[in-house]
């Protein structure tokens, strides 16, 4: 397998007169978590949504597995399997735990009714696959014992831990993960980063935009900062620590 997942080059995105984007070029290799931080309005999100297929970038190449998703429509580009949680069919707070991780699996498998007329028995075999893989993943995320609560009796962070986990059943190569931590306890988010960790050695690379820096670092192989729409430097977590560069980006010009 191909040591880089994910080749971004000169990429830019502006809005208007505002360059959201501007020339970045980063890899993100297969495996593990990989970082990417910076102040607010630096482009980390304008970033992911580009990668995505949500905006087009004005500049520059975006590769997965060496093939060009630039002008790939967002479906298309989960189907080779980068994902974010946004991609799923929503969250229904109506329904189970369980059901909801369902849903996620099914949503773009075509699960059409033909189907489950016709093919009932393959379907049900299908669906027992199903729930065993998805109880496994809500395992892992401490949820299983929610699995037959209703997605509605969550807390922020179980809401947060089940989001991830329906990324984690569509089985992507690369889960791109906006702020996972942001709004949940330190000790969640810590148990949460550890989780991925534990992913990232099991065929799924991530590639995270996080706040909590002193989380993110604990786990993270490698972190690019971003400032003003630039990947101003980028390495391993204790590296960037000693980094002035970082610094500056967060605390502005000296
Ligand atoms: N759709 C849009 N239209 C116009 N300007 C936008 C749009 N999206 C983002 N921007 C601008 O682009 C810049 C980068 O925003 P972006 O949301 O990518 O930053 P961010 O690094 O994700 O910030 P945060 O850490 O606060 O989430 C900001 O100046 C923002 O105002
Ligand atoms: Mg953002």
């Amino acid at each position: 397998m191909e040591d880089i997942l994910l080749k971004i080059r000169d990429v830019s995105k502006h809005f208007g007169g505002i360059y959201a984007v501007n020339g970045v070029s980063l890899d993100v290799k297969h495996g593990g978590i990989c970082g990417l931080v910076g102040p607010n309005g630096s482009g980390k999100t304008t970033l992911f949504n580009t990668v995505l297929g949500l905006h087009r970038p004005d500049e520059g190449t975006i590769h997965f597995h060496s093939r060009c998703i630039n002008n790939l429509a967002p479906h298309r580009i989960y189907e080779l399997g980068l994902v974010n949680s946004f991609q799923l069919p929503r969250l229904f707070p109506q329904l189970t735990v369980l059901d909801n991780m369902l849903v996620a699996a099914r949503g773009h498998q075509g699960d059409r009714l033909v189907n489950s007329i016709f093919l009932r028995e393959r379907w049900q075999e299908q669906e027992k696959e199903l729930i065993e893989e998805a109880l496994g993943i809500l395992e892992l995320v401490e949820l299983d014992t929610h699995a037959f609560s209703f997605a509605s009796q969550l807390s922020g962070g179980q809401r947060k831990l089940l989001e991830i986990a329906r990324g984690l059943m569509a089985k992507p190569t690369l889960l791109l993960l906006d702020e996972p931590a942001a709004g949940i306890n330190p000790v969640l988010g810590k148990k949460l980063f550890e989780k991925l960790w534990d992913f990232s050695h099991n065929g799924t690379t991530f590639f995270v935009v996080e706040h909590r820096l002193e989380i993110l670092f604990e786990f993270a192989s490698w972190v690019y900062v971003m400032d003003k729409g630039k990947v101003v430097t980028g390495g391993q977590p204790r590296t960037i620590i000693s980094d002035p560069v970082f610094y500056r980006a967060y605390l502005g010009e000296e």
